[in-house]
């Protein structure tokens, strides 16, 4: 199946770039904002256990207090027509026995019994061996966060497809976010944390600056 052909892939991957100023009298439709959620929703996630959440911040009071925390973000917060959280779990809801990775295998994955053991028999070896996920609680929640990075870029180029900016933000101070979004009763630290966030909108101006990057020949290899 060839839904894009080459130059319109390239055109909307050219089109994508890091939104510096939002137009804030543009909005987003329902309908798009929902397709970008499928993006994030569609993503590939290790074992399949999607260790996301996203929160859709419209709370202006509770945007207005992230702005001294989120300096990388800040005309976003503003102006852009959506603002997503994107949440990754901490270790506790990760761990092989958690309630969370049993909900997955049995209401999500709708996974058998002889199934679920042998599976979580490999996610076992794959965290303490493997990937050493379990040396600290780092370690996971980073794992967790990698994931939603995929979330992330999927979210982006759904939103160029159908001709909206955004701007991944990784501009703040992850403690006192998470402090503040605890206190505000929009997050449980104990079960997720925020890992990266996502304005999204149209751009009031072209982009400052032509795409800087390094040649094809230069990053890949052939073996
Ligand atoms: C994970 C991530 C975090 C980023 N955080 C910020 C940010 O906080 N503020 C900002 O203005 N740009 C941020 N950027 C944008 C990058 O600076 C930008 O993507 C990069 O310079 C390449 O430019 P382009 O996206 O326009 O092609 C971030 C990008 C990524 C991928």
């Amino acid at each position: 199946m060839q839904i894009l052909n080459e130059e319109n892939i390239l055109k909307v991957l050219n089109f994508r770039h890091a939104c510096k100023a939002f137009d804030p009298n543009k909005k987003i439709s329902d309908e798009d904002f929902g397709t970008i959620m499928q993006g994030a929703r569609l993503s590939a996630s290790s074992f399949g256990f999607e260790p996301w959440n996203f929160v859709v911040l419209n709370n202006k009071n509770i945007k207005e207090k992230m702005l001294d925390l989120t300096w990388g973000g800040q005309d976003a917060l503003k102006n852009a027509s959506h603002f997503v959280l994107i949440l990754a779990k901490t270790q506790e809801n990760l761990l092989p026995n958690s309630s969370f990775i049993k909900h997955m295998m049995n209401d999500v994955q709708k996974l058998p019994a002889n199934i679920q053991e042998k599976k979580i028999e490999f996610y076992t070896v794959f965290q303490q061996e493997h990937f050493k996920l379990l040396e600290n609680k780092r370690a996971t929640f980073d794992w967790a966060c990698k994931q939603c990075y995929i979330a992330l870029a999927n979210m982006m180029f759904v939103a160029a497809l159908r001709g909206i900016d955004s701007l991944p933000i990784e501009g703040f101070h992850q403690d006192n976010v998470n402090i503040l979004l605890e206190k505000e009763g929009v997050l449980n630290t104990k079960e997720s944390k925020v890992c990266v966030m996502l304005a999204l909108g149209y751009r009031l101006n072209p982009p400052k600056h032509a795409k800087s990057r390094q040649n094809l020949e230069d990053i890949v290899k052939y073996v």
